[in-house]
């Protein structure tokens, strides 16, 4: 089989960033995609955008056990089946640890961690029985695998993003059915990471440019992502050449959090 054979997916957070990248990379290879999303002027932003007739734009909210369930049978309706889920809906709240507050607390943990275990029980079946060698793709992050400071809640939901990957990896295993994580760098391009810049903006004086050059100096690789390199992760886990991969989460973050350039002089 091609490592583009097409799927019937759908995609949460479809209607901006990775999400919404996503979307279009697969509608060009000829998949069915949903995207599911609650904020409903981007959904139909992206839905005017994307204009595909293989595109089912859905409203949903992922911490909402009955939307995510709706969210999928309407993807069963149209679609027959489904092959595919990505977890892409997020969202990040910026205070120390003395300044949070409890309701964006449990706000970010109910998106970020709780719509990740809602949508894949909700496509579980529809997974189990796709014939296809199902596939689910969740989105964490660098903060998955290290803490940052300021952005706690965030890092305790992706963290245990990674754990939902690592776990359901195992329960989907006997049905051919892979779950993986992909977990970037910041990318200033996307919704949050427009909102994570201008936070930063804010807070230290700085220009954007000199805070992207400062991130991009950080990464051995010498640059900053860009939602491409995102999306061609995302793709990886889909492909039908990744059947033998499941429960990794991998970094796409130009060597940051795994290296250094800087002690052998490669850059200063
Ligand atoms: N951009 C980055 O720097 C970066 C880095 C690491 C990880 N991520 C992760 O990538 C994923 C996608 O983020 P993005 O950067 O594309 O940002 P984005 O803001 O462009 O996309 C996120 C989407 O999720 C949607 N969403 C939020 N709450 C939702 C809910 N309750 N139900 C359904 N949809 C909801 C938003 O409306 C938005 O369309 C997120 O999980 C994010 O944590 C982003």
């Amino acid at each position: 089989m091609s490592s583009k054979t097409p799927r019937r997916a759908l995609i949460t957070g479809g209607a901006s960033g990775f999400g919404l990248a996503t979307a279009r990379a697969l509608l060009e290879q000829g998949s069915q995609v949903a995207i599911g999303d609650v904020n409903t002027d981007q959904l139909k932003a992206a839905a005017r955008a994307l204009d595909h007739r293989n595109l089912l734009p859905l409203e949903l909210d992922v911490t909402s056990k009955a939307s995510a369930e709706a969210a999928v049978t309407a993807c069963g309706d149209a679609f027959g089946g489904l092959d595919a889920l990505v977890n892409s809906a997020g969202i990040i709240d910026f205070a120390p640890l003395e300044e949070i507050r409890e309701e964006n607390w449990d706000r970010v943990i109910a998106v970020d961690l709780k719509g990740v275990f809602l949508c894949c029980q909700a496509a579980a079946a529809l997974l189990r029985d796709s014939g296809r060698r199902g596939r689910i793709v969740n989105i964490g992050s660098d903060a998955s695998k290290v803490g940052w400071p300021t952005i706690s809640s965030y890092c305790a939901a992706k963290f245990g993003v990674v754990g939902l990957t690592k776990s359901f990896a195992g329960e989907f295993a006997p049905y051919g059915v892979t779950v993986n994580c992909v977990c970037p760098a910041g990318v200033s391009t996307t919704g949050m990471g427009q909102y994570v810049l201008e936070f930063k903006r804010a807070s230290s004086g700085k220009t954007p440019e000199e805070i992207l050059a400062a991130t991009a100096s950080e990464i051995p690789l010498g640059r900053n992502p860009t939602a491409d390199d995102i999306v061609n992760a995302i793709l990886f886990f889909l492909a039908d050449g990744s059947d033998f991969v499941t429960g990794v989460a991998l970094d796409v973050e130009g060597g940051l959090l795994s290296t250094t350039a800087r002690i052998t002089g490669v850059r200063d």
